[in-house]
C-alpha cells in the first residue's frame, strides 16, 4: 500500500532530516553521516537549492545511501521525486488527495498525523506506518503510548523535537520503528 515504507524504517532506525543550502554542505553531510553508521538522510524542500541537492547527492551517493524527500505537500512534488527516482517521500501531513499519486509513484511513502482523527483517515486509505509529526508539540512519547493501546496496527515514525537525550524513549516504544530529526546533522 505504501509502496514498502515498511523497508527504510525497519532499516534506518534513524533518518536525519536535513536542509541543504549550497552543494559545498553536501560531501560534508555524506561524511558526518557515514561516520556515525547513517546510511539514510531526508533532504527537506526548506530551500531554492533543494531540488538541485536531492539530485546531486543521488547521484553521487546512490549505491550507498538511501535519499528520501521531506516537505511533500503536493502532486508536483511527487512528480519530480518520480523523475529524480527518490528513495523515500515524506509528507508533513495526510492528503486523501494525494493518495493516487503517492501510490502511483512507485516510491516508498510516508504521510504525515497528530491527532487520532487524522491517523483515523490515513487507516481509512488504507496507510498505516505514519509520521507523528511535530512529535514535540502533539504529547511525543506519552502520545504515542497512547496511541499504541487504541490504534494498535499502525507504526509511527515520531520527528519534531527529537534529540540526543529522548530518542531512545521512542525508539523503546513498541509502535516506533524509526525516527527523524535534525538533531543528527548539528
Ligand atoms: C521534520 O521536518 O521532520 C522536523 O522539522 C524535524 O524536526 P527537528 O528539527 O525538531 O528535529
Amino acid at each position: 500500500m505504501q509502496n514498502n515504507i515498511e523497508k527504510i524504517l525497519e532499516s534506518h532506525p534513524l533518518i536525519p532530516v536535513v536542509t541543504i543550502h549550497k552543494e559545498e554542505e553536501i560531501k560534508q553531510l555524506y561524511e558526518h553521516l557515514s561516520s556515525q553508521g547513517i546510511s539514510c538522510v531526508e533532504i527537506t524542500l526548506r530551500t531554492d537549492f533543494a531540488w538541485e541537492a536531492i539530485a546531486l547527492f543521488k547521484s553521487e551517493y546512490k549505491d550507498s545511501f538511501k535519499v528520501g524527500v521531506g516537505t511533500i505537500t503536493s502532486v508536483e512534488h511527487i512528480k519530480r521525486c518520480v523523475e529524480l527516482e527518490v528513495d523515500f517521500m515524506v509528507s508533513p501531513g495526510l492528503c486523501p488527495a494525494l493518495k493516487e499519486n503517492f501510490e502511483k509513484s512507485g516510491i516508498p511513502f510516508l504521510p504525515g498525523v497528530s491527532t487520532p482523527s487524522e491517523i483515523m483517515s490515513a487507516m481509512e486509505l488504507g496507510w498505516r506506518y505514519l509520521k507523528f509529526f511535530p512529535a514535540h508539540l502533539f504529547g511525543g512519547a506519552k502520545a504515542l503510548k497512547t496511541y499504541s493501546n487504541v490504534f494498535k496496527e499502525v507504526i509511527f515514525c515520531p520527528t519534531g523535537g527529537i534529540n540526543a537525550e529522548n530518542y531512545q524513549t521512542f525508539l523503546d516504544l513498541p509502535n516506533v520503528m524509526s525516527l527523524g530529526g535534525s538533531w543528527l546533522v548539528k
